[in-house]
């Protein structure tokens, strides 16, 4: 079977780290077809919008896409971020950030969580008005039943599938009692037809004390989209930051894979990106795909290179982006 993957490389370090990926992906043992669409500030730029129907299309017409990043410019009237926009138009409801120990002297060892952050509701639902002569900003926090269902489905799937035994479900339900309370409660249900998994509840404040205490306890993370969003950042940084933080965004429809960083203006043109958030995205898009042989293959080649130093200056090493490409392609 030949799967179609959109490319979307966008702005900054974006072009760069998708060809690198694109070149790893070609040396792997899977049939892949590749489409290219525009997302960001310079497709803005081109095309007067940052996120194009054509490139919604292509990603909708894809088995998944790879995205790089995007520039977001700022205080510029009319503009939008195309990230949060593709997430709410292709209902990617849930964002998946795995967090694992690499072999180097940075991380701490023995952790491998998966933080599952609901993608389109809470804090980011993007109800927000001024009141008041603009002495009064209020946000509304939209937590549905549907969307709450779904992503603790999700997760307790992923536990099933990946062998893991526990499930943290956290929120703030002692004050936020009817948002939290809601996402608490359908937790609370679903989990019952989960009978081979232990769900944990947990604050979010102490969640975010216990990740940098003891992260090695957390298997599977389950949230809401802000506590989502800033654990897995704090997640991240045990284990090699940025230049290797993979992320995956999964609808019912669609699947848009990730780095977690941005698209670092002052290295373009560099050398010294680290390609490897780039290549574990790759590999969560194909354990998407039931491809997991490749996807290991290429997770234990970016390892094996990790472990023997050769990796850009993020990681301590002396090798480009390319460079580190080249390795990783020799390895698999
Ligand atoms: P950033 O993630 O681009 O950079 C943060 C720091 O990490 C910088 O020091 C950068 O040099 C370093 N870094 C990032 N990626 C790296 C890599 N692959 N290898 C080695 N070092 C790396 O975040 P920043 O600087 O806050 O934002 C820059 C632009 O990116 C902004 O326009 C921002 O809006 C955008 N952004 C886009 C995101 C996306 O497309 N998903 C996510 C975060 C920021
Ligand atoms: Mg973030």
């Amino acid at each position: 079977m030949t799967y179609r993957i959109c490319l979307l490389p966008g702005d900054g370090i974006g072009p760069e780290v998708i060809d690198c990926a694109e070149q790893v992906l070609l040396a792997l043992p899977v049939e892949l077809e590749f489409i290219r669409a525009e997302i960001g500030f310079g497709a803005y730029e081109r095309l007067g919008t940052p996120l194009p129907d054509s490139t919604l299309n292509g990603i909708r017409i894809s088995s998944a896409a790879l995205f790089g990043a995007v520039t977001t410019p700022p205080n510029l009237p009319g503009y939008f971020s195309p990230v949060v926009r593709m997430r709410q138009s292709l209902e990617l409801y849930a964002n998946l950030r795995p967090t694992r120990s690499i072999p180097h002297s940075t991380s701490r060892p023995n952790i491998d969580l998966v933080i599952v952050r609901e993608n389109t509701e809470g804090l980011y639902a993007g109800i927000e008005r001024l009141e008041d002569d603009g002495n009064r900003a209020i946000t509304e926090r939209v937590i549905t039943r549907k969307g709450s269902e779904r992503i603790i489905r999700k997760a307790f799937d992923l536990a099933r599938q990946t062998n893991r035994k526990s499930v943290h479900v956290v929120h703030k339900a002692n004050v936020l009692r009817q948002t939290c309370g809601l996402f608490r409660s359908v937790a609370l249900d679903v989990s019952r037809e989960y009978s081979d998994i232990t769900i944990h509840e947990m604050l979010v404040d102490t969640c975010a004390m216990e990740l940098v205490r003891a992260p090695e306890q957390f298997e599977i993370i389950v949230t809401t989209n802000l506590f989502g969003d800033i654990l897995s950042d704090e997640a991240c940084m045990f284990v090699g930051g940025l230049g290797v933080a993979a992320s995956g965004n999964i609808g019912v429809n669609a699947a848009v894979f990730e780095p977690v960083h941005g698209s670092a203006p002052t290295l373009v043109g560099t050398g010294k990106a680290n390609p490897v958030a780039t290549f574990l995205a790759a590999a969560m898009m194909l354990d998407h795909l039931h491809e997991s042989e490749s996807a290991a293959c290429l997770r234990n080649a970016v390892y094996a290179c990790i472990a023997n130093h050769d990796t850009t200056p993020d990681l301590g090493g002396n090798l480009t982006t390319h460079q580190v490409t080249e390795k990783v392609i020799a390895k698999i």
